[in-house]
């Protein structure tokens, strides 16, 4: 389940990993916890989503700074180092500073008494903040820009947009796919009620059916102006130019922490991580899970607390207002409840997803605070149709659904899609 077995240095430590997962998921399951500290604070950080989204797990790998560790893939000999620590992510000394400023530490009006002090602060500042520091080695030129001139683009790879892509190329339209992740099948990969072998499935349907896939590639702009819009994408080695005349939107939703006190600590980590983590890589994240919950995605839960407990986890679910605090010094050990403490290994935080809504806004598309909903889901009549004309959107990002409801959507939007293009 977890490919080819390779070295990896993390930390300085040799690891055995394993080439289809990630380096954030092979550090987890060898005992690796804290990654890096915060800019400022020094505080402790680590992965949370496991999708490249929350910017927890950002290391330096091959001397290239800022990169994510839960979407960078365990390559032979692959070097992650933490960031903005001394002399390690796990033992950092300047992690005093969180202690010598407790009550907070307003940096632009340290020291201003003395122009003498406020200067010598600043160097100290300046030295000691950041994100990261300057690559080993310049890049040597820009990366390759390809071109793609196709009938559909769908941007997002989970199952809405799998569904959508391999049914507008079983159409006979020319279609590319637009995925940020490891390996496409978004939610399908998460889910105990899908899997990573439908996802493998459904991936290979849609390279079957004609469908140009680009994995861990991340739709970074739609530009307007350019020839009537153009989608700029970015490919670790290469960027691409494309250009479409239906565009669909099935970019899902963002895992979201819940507001609990200290719901920031290390081993505080999303549940549709926890379920990745079991069923994509065949890593049990904890032996002793805590699940705190919002009642909205219940179902979603007691799925994924079956299927943990089968993998030999004991778990315990905590409604959200039961929750008071979290415990443990560089990663959770408790949750305190308004019923007492319970001890865990892992906190695993389960809330609507967000829709991923920032793509489709910069193409015009009218968006709707909607709670139920999770955020700002982009508003679409009964057809899949966006307030832009040409932009379709389906899956989650129009309001959760769960992944074999979005998948059902794509099918149906693509359906739509080859109707109007007809
Ligand atoms: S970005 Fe890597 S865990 Fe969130």
């Amino acid at each position: 389940m977890r490919g080819e077995a390779v070295e990896v240095r993390i930390a300085g430590s040799a690891l055995r990993a394993y080439a289809d997962e990630s380096l954030a998921a092979a550090s987890l399951a060898s005992g690796g916890r804290v990654l890096s500290r915060s800019l400022k604070y020094h505080r402790p950080r680590t992965f949370f989503c496991f999708e490249g989204h929350c910017s927890g797990c950002l290391v330096r790998i091959g001397g290239v700074p800022n990169l994510r560790a839960c979407q960078a893939p365990c390559t032979p000999g692959a070097e992650v180092v933490g960031q903005n620590a001394f002399p390690s992510a796990e033992i950092d000394l300047l992690g005093a500073v969180d202690f010598l400023f407790s009550r907070g530490m307003d940096h632009h009006t340290l020291m201003t008494g003395s122009s003498v002090l406020n200067k010598l602060a600043n160097k100290v500042v300046r030295q000691l903040s950041g994100l990261g520091k300057l690559p080993d080695v310049a890049a040597a030129e820009l990366p390759d820009v390809h071109r793609f001139d196709v009938d559909v683009c769908v941007i997002g790879g989970g199952p809405a947009g799998l569904a959508a892509a391999t049914a507008t190329s079983r159409g006979g339209r020319s279609t590319v796919l637009v995925d940020d992740q490891l390996r496409p099948g978004g939610s399908l990969r998460t889910d105990p009620r899908t899997g990573r072998q439908l996802a493998e499935t459904r991936w290979a349907e849609a390279v079957q059916a004609g469908v140009t896939v680009l994995a861990r590639s991340t739709a970074i702009g739609f530009f307007p102006e350019d020839d009537g819009g153009v989608l700029a994408v970015a490919a670790p080695d290469r960027l691409y130019r494309i250009y479409a005349r239906q565009w669909i939107w099935a970019t899902g939703g963002y895992v979201v922490n819940l507001p609990f006190p200290d719901n920031d600590r290390p081993g505080v980590i999303a549940a549709r991580a926890v379920g990745r983590l079991l069923i994509d890589h065949g890593i049990l994240a904890g032996d002793k899970i805590c699940i705190v919950e919002d009642a909205a995605v219940a179902d979603d839960v007691a799925a994924l607390a079956a299927a943990l407990s089968a993998a030999g986890a004991e778990v315990t679910r905590i409604p959200l207002a039961e929750v008071t605090g979290t415990r443990g010094r560089s990663w959770a050990s408790a949750v305190d409840t308004r019923r007492g403490k319970l001890d865990c290994d892992l906190i695993a935080v389960a809330a609507t997803p967000a829709p991923a809504s920032e793509g489709p806004r910069q193409q015009g598309c009218a968006v709707v605070l909607d709670e139920a909903a999770g955020g700002f889901r982009v508003a679409v009549n009964d057809l899949g149709q966006t307030s832009t004309p040409n932009v379709w959107a389906c899956g989650d990002v129009t309001g959760y659904r769960g992944p074999t409801a979005a998948a059902a959507d794509g099918a149906r939007v693509a359906a739509q899609v080859l109707g109007a293009v007809r």
